[in-house]
């Protein structure tokens, strides 16, 4: 059986994989388990040019190798900070507002794919499997190839891939549509992420598309699939189950003295409708005077990429934003919005998520959104919350028994959420238990089996150019 190389800008570490780890670190070690093989990557540090080219820096756990290689200052602004997360993050989320081109990091980006392709070369072998993660490494495949490496090579977008119309706003679109053709496989989260890559392909690059999704252009041969990612569902309603009487859930609990809660989880990021989300929920104190006092909104948002413009500008927003509600409507003993930009556990989150009445994710543009789905998998399913979610998430497409709602819509989401706060038990049972059913069908498990069978569909060892 061939090995499963997995390629990701971050790896996990192997103790996170048994643990705290998020669902799709877990998914991917199980199947470089079960396969064997290596987890490369960005070890997250930033280090000299020495200890950069020393690495890959290996470790060991039974049949997988943990192989992390650390970026010098200029790698990380020109790759991570710039291209990846000042370009390619946000035209990919249909954010060409918030996006600048710079030559250089564009050429910077380019370079650290090269080298992280030239860094793996010791560790492959001849009949590996090569499975490469998100936006960070759409040029990767093509790097290595140019190492002579004729491997089957497949590639995963987590986020959305942009109409032609908008990814044709960053200067070297065409370049980078041709990087990704050279993969074998090349997989998306939702039918429409995959045909704007079709019409880029049909439209912008003269190739073709057949009706299996096999793909000709530039001079290549590839094919395209849809595999929307999931989680374990019955593994965190477990988990969430367990630690419903723990400390954090209890002291919550009390300090809510008998008012509803509804629940947000996102990273500090301006794809999330943050903004939006805030100014619906003062919708709904502004509209609903009966609500005020009675119902708390808890918003975690650890910050991320701060060193990015565009998100310390997303944070002050935020931060004057939840002032200015809370200063509007709270009492002596009431605060509406508790904002806190904090990283928690995942088990407490999901604890978290029980106890409270809605679930409420509300993305401008997002990829899957597994908030989303596992805030559905934490309920207790005999008295479940209800999930408002926005249909800009890849997951609206499976969790059609949410209340889905346009997050410009702020009077829209405000009666989803008046909506959700009244729901009678019967509704919210039913509901929980549609959306339930969805998630066990398609789970991460399946998710990882149908790309890396899909894969290995692909002949072995043929000469691609
Ligand atoms: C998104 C991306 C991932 C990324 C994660 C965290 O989910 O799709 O590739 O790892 O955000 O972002 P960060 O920049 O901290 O790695």
């Amino acid at each position: 059986m061939s090995r499963l190389i997995v390629v990701s800008n971050r790896v996990a570490t192997p103790t996170e994989t048994k643990g705290s780890a998020g669902g799709l670190a877990v998914g991917v070690f199980g199947a470089l388990k079960e396969k064997g093989g290596v987890w490369f990557g960005w070890s997250g540090d930033v280090v000299s040019e020495t200890v950069a080219n020393a690495g890959p820096t290996l470790e060991q756990d039974g049949n997988v190798t943990f192989a992390t290689v650390g970026l010098t200052r200029k790698d990380y602004d020109q790759y991570y900070r710039g291209f990846s997360n000042a370009t390619l993050w946000p035209v990919f989320h249909y954010r060409n507002d918030l996006a600048c081109y710079e030559r250089i990091e564009y050429a910077g980006y380019r370079r650290v794919n090269a080298w992280l392709a030239h860094r793996l070369m010791k560790l492959l072998k001849p009949d590996d499997d090569i499975w490469v993660h998100d936006y960070h490494l759409l040029p990767f495949a093509e790097a290595l190839r140019a190492e002579g490496v004729t491997n089957r090579i497949g590639f995963f977008l987590h986020i959305p891939f942009p109409a032609p119309q908008i990814l044709i706003n960053i200067p070297p679109h065409e370049e980078l549509v041709k990087s990704l053709c050279c993969y074998d496989l090349v997989g998306f989260q939702t039918t429409s992420d995959q045909t704007a890559f079709h019409d880029y392909i049909t439209r912008h690059a003269h190739g073709k598309v057949d009706q299996d999704n096999r793909v000709e252009a530039f001079g290549r041969t590839l094919r395209t699939g849809v595999y929307r990612i999931g989680i374990f569902p019955d593994e965190i309603a477990e988990q969430a189950k367990r630690y419903e009487s723990r400390q954090h859930v209890l002291e919550l609990k009390q300090s809510l003295e008998g008012r509803k809660l509804i629940m947000s989880v996102d990273r500090l990021d301006y794809s999330k409708g943050l903004v939006e989300r805030f100014r619906a929920f003062e919708h709904l104190l502004e509209r609903s005077p009966e609500w005020r006092g009675n119902v708390t909104l808890v918003q975690i948002a650890p910050p991320t990429r701060s060193d990015v413009v565009t998100y310390q500008q997303i944070r002050q927003e935020l931060e004057y934003e939840a002032g200015r509600i809370n200063g509007k409507y709270s009492g002596l003993d009431y605060t509406p919005i508790r904002y806190l930009n904090q990283r928690y556990d995942r088990w407490k989150l999901m604890s978290l998520f029980r106890e409270s009445q809605v679930g409420f994710v509300t993305p401008l543009h997002d990829g899957m959104n597994l908030v989303a789905k596992e805030y559905v998998a934490a309920q207790n399913p005999d008295d479940p919350g209800v999930l408002v979610l926005s249909t800009f998430a890849g997951a609206a497409a499976e969790l059609t028994a949410a209340l889905l709602v346009n997050p410009h819509d702020s009077a829209g989401v405000c009666e989803a959420l008046q909506r959700a706060l009244s729901m009678p038990l019967d509704e919210r049972r039913s509901r929980h238990e549609t959306n339930m059913d969805a998630l066990r069908r398609n789970d991460l498990g399946v998710w990882r089996d149908s790309f890396l069978h899909d894969l290995q569909a692909v002949p072995a060892s043929r000469s691609r150019t």
